[in-house]
Formats: structure tokens, sequence, C-alpha cells
């Protein structure tokens, strides 16, 4: 498809769009104003269903909720119908995979308490920012919560729930999320 009216909306919510990006259906981005969403050079963003053939459930969708919210999307990357929402930060490092409806989710979107629930009150959404490092693999239909953190090179299995600190080479899966393979790299 030919993008570039795409990224000329994008550019006007103020994402910054690196070099050679390449888009397969048309994405939901959305750019909070005051927040930052950059996108790197050469990254590949897949949204229509038959773009990856695992088959997407859903068009990408990469979005700031808040003012202060920052997502950076490092070169290279390529996302598949992916969800990335984030009310502080998520940082996705440079080379990274992200597979078939991944959701990348720095925050609860909903507080854990009733009162503060029912009342919307949105400073109590539990939320933490998101580090996935350089060429990390996450498989399709993971689910990458809250204050996680992927070192560099980590591999996450299809459909893994995953909550924590990892260090960079490790093999990921089931739910909960846990290490099978160590420093897969070396
Ligand atoms: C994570 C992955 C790379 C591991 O591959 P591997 O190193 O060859 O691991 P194995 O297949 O030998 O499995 C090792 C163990 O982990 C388990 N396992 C592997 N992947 C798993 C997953 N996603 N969820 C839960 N358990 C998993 C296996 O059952 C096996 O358990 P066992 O030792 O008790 O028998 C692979 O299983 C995977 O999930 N690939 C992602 C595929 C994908 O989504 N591609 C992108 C599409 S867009």
């Amino acid at each position: 498809m030919n993008s570039n009216w795409f990224k000329g909306v994008m550019r006007l919510t103020k994402v910054k769009i690196g070099k050679r990006v390449t888009l397969k259906g048309v994405p939901v981005i959305f750019n909070q104003k005051g927040a930052t969403l950059n996108i790197g050079d050469d990254v590949m963003i897949k949204s229509s269903f038959l773009s990856n053939l695992v088959g997407l459930y859903s068009r990408t969708i990469i979005v700031t909720r808040t003012a202060n919210a920052r997502i950076v999307i490092g070169n290279h990357v390529g996302i598949s119908g992916a969800t990335i929402y984030a009310r502080e930060e998520i940082t996705i490092g440079e080379g990274t995979l992200i597979g078939g409806n991944v959701k990348i989710l720095d925050n609860d979107f909903h507080p854990v308490e009733i009162e503060a629930r029912l009342a919307n009150d949105t400073r109590r959404i539990g939320t933490r920012p998101i580090h996935v490092g350089k060429n990390c693999f996450i498989g399709c239909n993971a689910l990458i919560l809250k204050g996680t953190e992927l070192g560099e090179g980590c591999v996450v299995g299809a459909g893994t729930v995953v909550s924590g600190q990892f260090e960079a080479g490790s093999v990921i899966v089931g739910n909960p999320g846990r290490v099978i393979r160590s420093n897969v790299n070396e």
C-alpha cells in the first residue's frame, strides 16, 4: 500500500518516523499531545490479516495514553498485529521481532480497587515501564505485562505471559513465564 498519507497523519500527531518504515495494512497509531512516540529506521509494521501468515487478529496498535508517556521503537524492529500501549514508558530495542497478536501493556487499564475503578481514578491504574532489549524474539500471542524487562536476545515463547525481569539470552515460556534456557547466545 502507498502509506505516505498515513505517515503524514502520524507526523501531524508528532510521531517521529524513521527512514524506510514499511506499513503492510493500516495500523492504529495514536500519540497523545505532549507524549513521545518514536519509530526507528527500517521498521516493518504489519496490520492486515495475511501480512503475517500466522494470521493477525487485529491491526497493529501503538498508543501513548498520557501526555508524559513515551514509546521508543528501535531500528530494524518488526511488529505483526501487536498492541503497544503506554501510559508511562515502553522501549523496544533494535532488531527485536514482535510476533503476531502480541500485547505489550505498561499498565492495567483499570485500578485494582473497586472504589478507584468505579471513580475512574486514572492515577490509581497500576503502571510500570517496560523495556525490551535488542534482538529479542517475542512469539505470537504473548502478553508482556507492566514492569517487564527483557535483556538482549531474550526469546519469549508463543502464548507466554511475561511479568518481571529477565537476563539477556533467556528463553521464557508458559504462564507465568519461566526461564527454560539461559545464555542462549553464548
Ligand atoms: C520458545 C521456543 C522458541 C522454544 O523452542 P525450543 O528451544 O526448540 O524449545 P522446545 O520446543 O524444545 O521446548 C522446550 C520445553 O519448553 C516447552 N515450551 C516450548 N515453547 C513453549 C511455549 N510457547 N509455551 C509453553 N511451553 C513451551 C516445551 O513443551 C518443552 O517442555 P518440556 O521440556 O517439559 O518437554 C518455541 O517453543 C516457541 O514458542 N516459538 C515461537 C513461535 C512463534 O510464535 N513464532 C512467531 C510467529 S509470528
